[in-house]
């Protein structure tokens, strides 16, 4: 039932010994878990419209605003505004590969993003149909590492939050004649669907529990369920598929910009791969202007109020796409000096009306462009020699404006190709082509897996890496 502004939701609660954002999670509209209930991110903030609440310790008579995750109700009913997780957003869907082949089953493939999750529905080698939504298990965090956290005390319902961001993307395409599913996604999410414990991959030497995952039939109506296999801890079945639909060459790169940004060099001297912590900046985290790529957020940016929203509507923060052309666009304008500070000094600047990103929100742009940066020159300089063209994968490369990710010093000046979703891609091929799974689990064992930081050079990469060109 909409509330009172149009991008806010109203949710009748009962009085319940738990907390508001186990309540909220369970409903229709969820709240923004971005920092998993920790009581840090601020983004589970509702506004209590009636009965009496205990936040954080005091009891509270609404009208108030109080963190769903620190948050009970007292006596009740009480009735509790809230802006859940936006459901229309980017959800990648395309990639540009290889044809699938034109067999005559029914299949669907499933690209399990910590974010978001896509599915498509596939008959002669054609995409008969879309799905796309957002993964459930945002209420325990929106990285991987709150996920690997929660995975400890609440394994099963990691792994029900994500069955259940499925099942309605399956029940939208129809499975009536579906004759098998494949999975893919990065090496947490590919545990967690399958039920495992992630916890070895938070800790030193981040070892999974899986890369091989068997065939189920066992988590939608018996319908025979395939996963692509995982190559390590932080370089996922996304990546396996990646690979395998770019039939990556030497002296070619293969980049999923991420939370983590996952990288994969085939070179004369062996296949390397390695994972940079970029953080979540370019997926809104940390900054008060910061928005994943959902309506209201500004996608593209050209300064001097121009700017294009997703959703064409009123903006009210920006995306990653539209943050690195912010960096760009006021660099070459003069209003962000190399250190990023604000030129003339001020202590933030206005891209539209209301939306302001402070000196400390480009901080955190700058350190996520400078791991992207140090991820590939660190290990170009390893093998000794620079990529002759990198292929980009990801919803977010998908976006980018890749002059401007070259002109700030993020991306090297390097031939490239956006390749879209090839994890999709390679769960479609896994799905129809059930035969190439030995195929994958051979690719597995090709890249020899280079901790960054104990490359040489890392550091300095990285702190070249936080200048603006
Ligand atoms: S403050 Fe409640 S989820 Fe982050």
């Amino acid at each position: 039932m909409p509330g009172p502004a149009f991008w806010n939701m109203r949710v009748l609660v009962e009085k319940s010994d738990r907390l508001l954002s186990e309540i909220l999670a369970e409903g229709e509209f969820m709240p923004d878990m971005r920092c998993g209930g920790n009581g840090t991110c601020g983004r589970c903030r509702v506004t209590l419209v009636s009965g009496v609440w205990e936040a954080e310790g005091e009891i509270v008579s609404a009208p108030a605003e109080a963190l769903a995750c620190r948050t009970k109700l007292l006596s009740g009913p009480g009735e509790v505004d809230l802006v859940p997780i936006p459901g229309n957003g980017k959800i990648s869907a395309e990639w540009n590969a290889l044809p699938l082949p034109a067999k005559p089953e029914t299949v669907i493939a499933v690209d399990i993003g910590t974010t978001t999750i896509a599915a498509v529905k596939i008959r002669n080698g054609e995409v008969t149909a879309k799905a796309g939504g957002f993964n459930a298990q945002s209420k325990y965090g929106d990285n991987v590492v709150t996920r690997i956290h929660y995975a400890g005390t609440d394994l099963a319902g990691l792994q029900n939050s994500v069955l259940d961001s499925i099942r309605p993307l399956l029940l939208q395409l129809g499975t009536e004649d579906v004759r098998r599913i494949a999975v893919a996604g990065n090496t947490v999410m590919t545990c967690l669907f399958h039920g495992l414990d992630p916890s070895g991959i938070g800790v030193l030497p981040f070892t999974p529990p899986a890369r091989i995952f068997p065939e189920r039939n066992d988590l939608f109506d018996e319908i025979p369920v395939l996963t692509v296999p995982c190559i390590a801890g932080y370089v996922g079945g996304d990546i396996t598929a990646g690979l395998y639909e770019t039939k990556l060459k030497p002296e070619e790169m293969l980049i999923d910009i991420g939370t983590n940004c996952e990288i994969v060099f085939h070179t004369e001297k062996g296949i390397f791969c390695t994972a940079a912590a970029a953080g979540p900046a370019f997926e809104g985290a940390g900054m008060g202007c910061g928005r994943r790529a959902v309506d209201g957020a500004i996608d593209h940016y050209s300064g001097n109020g121009k700017y294009t929203v997703i959703g064409n509507g009123k903006p009210d923060g920006l995306c990653g796409s539209g943050m690195v052309d912010f960096l760009a666009v006021e660099r070459a304008a003069g209003h962000l000096n190399e250190f990023g500070r604000i030129q003339p000094k001020n202590e933030c600047f206005e891209v539209a009306d209301g939306v302001k990103i402070y000196e400390c929100d480009i901080e955190q742009l700058l350190k996520a462009k400078a791991a992207v940066w140090a991820g590939i020159r660190t290990l170009e300089s390893y093998v000794g020699a620079g990529a002759e063209k990198i292929y980009l994968a990801g919803g977010f490369a998908q976006y980018l404006n890749l002059e401007n990710a070259v002109r700030i010093g993020m991306l090297p000046e390097r031939k490239y190709e956006i390749v879209g979703n090839t994890s999709l891609a390679g769960a479609a091929r896994l799905a129809v082509s059930p035969e190439i799974e030995t195929d994958l689990e051979a690719l597995i064992d090709l890249p020899r897996e280079l901790p960054l930081n104990t490359l040489p050079g890392f550091e300095d990469n990285f702190i070249d890496g936080l200048l603006l060109n």
